[in-house]
């Protein structure tokens, strides 16, 4: 059975909650596919290197910070060879409220994965945000899916509702 890890970090459980529907949409539409869901809270590298298809969720704190247990999980994250991983990020953030920093945490943790040989996938357009800012845009595009649920939570399910789907042919599920 093909297993996808999807590791999230909170501080104040949004991402838990956007998490928690993912693996709930992921299972309705693709039963066969085992998620395991995983807050990425005092995880060991170990803890996710065993997975070749990932799915990470991260919101962003305090003008553009990591949220904090991402921040721990730096060193464990940087002993991991990604070379044939698939993977996939969503992050949260506010796009009015932080504007220069929405998203940013994504962006920082997509290109170090990227560096360290795995392939990104799920990218979005960044178009439908009025942000000014963000290290998670590559020209039109953010390296994955962002959510706000501070000022759009009534788009979250559509965004996610798209995007899974994408994200799974994408990996070839
Ligand atoms: C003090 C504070 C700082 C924040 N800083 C950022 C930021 O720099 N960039 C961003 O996109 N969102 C920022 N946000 C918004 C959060 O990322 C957003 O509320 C998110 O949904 C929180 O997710 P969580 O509940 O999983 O921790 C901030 C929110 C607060 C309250």
């Amino acid at each position: 059975m093909a297993s996808i890890g999807l590791f999230y970090g909170t501080d104040t459980g949004n991402t838990e909650q956007v998490s928690e529907k993912i693996k709930s949409l992921i299972q309705e539409i693709k039963p066969d596919i085992q998620v395991d869901l995983i807050e990425i809270y005092q995880r060991k590298a170990a803890d996710m290197a065993q997975y070749d298809f990932l799915i990470i969720g991260q919101p962003t704190w305090y003008d553009g910070e990591l949220q904090g247990d991402w921040e721990e999980f730096i060193p464990e994250f940087e002993a991991i060879d990604f070379t044939g991983k698939q993977l996939a990020f969503f992050g949260l953030g506010d796009q009015y409220g932080y504007a220069t920093y929405f998203c940013d945490a994504i962006g920082v943790y997509a290109d170090m994965a990227e560096n360290q040989g795995g392939t990104l996938h799920g990218f979005t357009s960044a178009l439908d945000y009025e942000h000014d800012f963000s290290k998670a845009q590559r020209g039109d595009q953010f390296v994955g899916l962002c959510l706000d649920i501070d000022n759009q939570d009534d788009l979250t399910d559509d965004r996610i509702n798209r995007w899974i789907p994408e994200v799974l042919a994408s990996f070839g599920m």
